[in-house]
């Protein structure tokens, strides 16, 4: 059932510009009346990701992955929401508000349950540490790490006591029950047997630790982390996934730098960095809590920033997550520079023995990932020697025939020839014969990787539905015809019904066309967007612009007595042995 009415969706996707909404996680680039783009749900090189802004029906496709959908199911797989929080999400961006019969809060409300905990919870460690409890991580913030008061209450910064029931027995009083508290990531708990019963005793899992409240753009508090005052390990314990919590996309400091007047936010490895940062006048710097830095973490901060200086640790750890960074966020389109840290292994320690200053001229002489790149190419390489020389070529012109942009890698091409006294054009020789290498193997790979998604589509799709793929046709034109020729539906009658669909995703698009007929609905996608990913990429690929074609009645009958007869001739596709041009075209006719 969709769950909202015509009217509502009608108008939630007349001021839901597609456009203007997926340009601001995708760069998009105009070919005809069509945007093309890098596809955000798999990894590519080269863009099949296309925006139809302009159709009847706006909505997107990938002719990589298959993903398709309209504006909600964008939004729904970007921001992972499920599908009443990505029509909540586009009312609140299009001011509209959310028709309340019939939509499942359960969720919602336990969310907010989470938040008020947290916040609770928050205030609580913050008492704590400035109750005589709290003196030994008083003590650790001042003295250890240099903290003021001021930035003390600024971060609610707070103290979880040695003790294992405390914030457990202080939430309890305030009516969240232990489950909820095991929810929200607040205590955990070991099974235990009472008379022969299986039970649970929960405890803190802050113990004796500083703690950091991790609190979002809108100022709610998403999660703690939590450091040891010595150095017994682990050192810091943050906070896992709950409802309100993803932890690759945890952020810390966004809510103060998302106001700073920089053009630029600076990322630091690690949130005491961070603070360390902010009370030394940075304000626009943020430190992330996942592990490794995803794409989607990337576009999230491109949504505050234009520009990224990274300034992760001086070891060789935060070198390895630098040179990773930098490839995530070339992967979305931003901008990344990278500052090289010296005189400390991070930006607390550089703070503290030199002062801001240095810190404020380390950012000045940040590096765009190009230098990184040739300096990094550059270490442990005798350049004196013909051998070294020619290794720095050999890794410089790698990287920089990966450029696009035809002046930079002239430029550079300039400096290196100078550098290693080459002539210049030896040195473009180089880069073009690598770029050409370059293109060969990615189009092969592509292809490759073509042809093991189609086999796999192929092999799955006759496996479910056990009759081969005259039979899947026939099911793919009855819902296609039935979506451009609602009144076709008269001449199925009775003959036809969902049990004749062994596809399943094709039997749940027949359903639904069916009800929105039924209903004297209009057909267009938002009806849809309920229904799953695979649903939706399926619905898209059978009826967006590209493909839809109207089609006869007699096609119409045709295909239902194909599927009533269940002709199950099966037609083996065996598209490895196919050459380029048949399986291209095999391809399109799939698409
Ligand atoms: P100190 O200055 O010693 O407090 O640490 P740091 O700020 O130099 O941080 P470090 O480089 O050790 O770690 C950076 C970030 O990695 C921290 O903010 C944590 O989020 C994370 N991290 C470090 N150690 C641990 C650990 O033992 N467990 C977990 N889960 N995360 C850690
Ligand atoms: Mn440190």
């Amino acid at each position: 059932m969709p769950r909202f009415d015509d009217t509502f969706l009608e108008e939630l996707r007349l001021r839901s510009d597609i456009e203007q909404i997926i340009s601001a996680y995708v760069p998009l680039k105009r070919r005809g009346r069509n945007l093309v783009g890098l596809c955000p749900f798999h990894n590519e090189k080269t863009p099949s990701f296309t925006v139809y802004p302009d159709d009847a029906n706006p909505h997107f496709h990938c002719f990589g992955c298959g993903a398709g959908g309209d504006v909600i199911t964008f939004i729904r797989r970007i921001e992972n929401l499920d599908y009443v929080e990505a029509v909540r999400f586009l009312c609140e961006r299009c001011g509209m508000t959310l028709p309340q019969d019939g939509v499942d809060t359960s969720l919602a409300e336990r969310r907010q349950r989470v938040y008020e905990m947290n916040k609770e919870a928050a205030r609580f460690f913050h008492d704590t540490l400035l109750s005589p409890n709290g003196r030994a991580g008083l003590a650790y913030y001042k003295n250890a790490r240099g903290f003021s008061d001021r930035t003390i209450t600024r971060f609610g910064l707070g103290y979880a006591p040695d003790a294992w029931t405390a914030l457990r027995d202080h939430l309890r009083a305030l009516g969240y029950s232990y489950e909820e508290q095991y929810a929200a990531n607040l205590v955990g708990r070991r099974e235990k047997i009472v008379n022969g019963e299986k039970q649970f005793r929960y405890y803190d899992s802050f113990r004796g630790r500083v703690i950091v409240p991790i609190i979002d753009v809108r100022g709610r508090v998403v999660a703690f982390g939590a450091r040891v005052l010595d150095d017994s390990k682990p050192k810091y314990i943050n906070t896992a996934d709950t409802p309100v919590y993803k932890k690759s996309l945890g952020v810390f400091g966004l809510n103060l730098a998302k106001t700073t007047k920089e053009k630029n936010l600076i990322l630091v490895e690690g949130y005491m960095d961070a603070i360390s940062l902010h009370q030394a006048g940075f304000d626009n710097v943020i430190a992330c809590l996942g592990t490794a830095l995803t794409g989607e973490m990337a576009r999230l901060l491109m949504r505050y920033t234009e520009e990224v200086l990274l300034s992760y640790d001086a070891d060789e750890a935060g070198q390895k997550a630098t040179q990773r960074a930098i490839e995530v966020f070339a992967s979305v389109g931003a901008k990344v520079r990278v500052v090289k840290l010296s005189g400390g292994k991070d930006p607390d320690e550089i703070l503290r023995n030199y002062g801001p200053e240095r810190f404020r001229s380390l950012l000045g002489g940040a590096s765009n990932d190009i230098e990184f790149a040739l300096q990094k190419a550059k270490d442990g390489l005798l350049l004196d020697t013909p051998d070294g020389k020619l290794r720095y070529l050999n890794a410089a012109a790698d990287i920089l025939s990966r450029l696009s942009n035809g002046i930079a890698v002239d430029l550079y091409a300039s400096q290196l020839s100078e550098t290693l006294g080459v002539d210049k054009s030896a040195v473009l020789a180089r880069i073009r014969d690598l770029r050409r290498r370059r293109q060969r193997t990615q189009e092969k790979q592509k292809m490759q990787a073509i042809t093991q998604d189609y086999l796999r589509e192929t092999s799955r799709r006759s496996i479910r539905t056990g009759s081969g793929t005259r039979a899947l046709k026939a099911q793919e034109r009855i819902v296609a015809l039935l979506y451009a020729n609602p009144d076709f539906m008269s001449l199925a009658g009775a003959s036809l019904t969902a049990q004749d669909f062994t596809d399943p995703a094709l039997q749940a698009l027949y359903l639904r066309i069916c009800e929105l007929i039924g209903q004297n609905s209009s057909l267009d996608f938002s009806r849809f967007a309920d229904l799953g990913d695979e649903e939706m990429s399926r619905l898209v690929a059978l009826c967006g612009q590209e493909t839809m074609q109207t089609g006869s009645k007699k096609e119409f009958t045709d295909c239902i007595n194909v599927l009533k007869t269940q002709a199950s001739e099966r037609e083996n596709v065996n598209a490895a042995a196919l050459d380029g041009d048949d399986f291209r075209a095999l391809f399109q006719k799939k698409s």
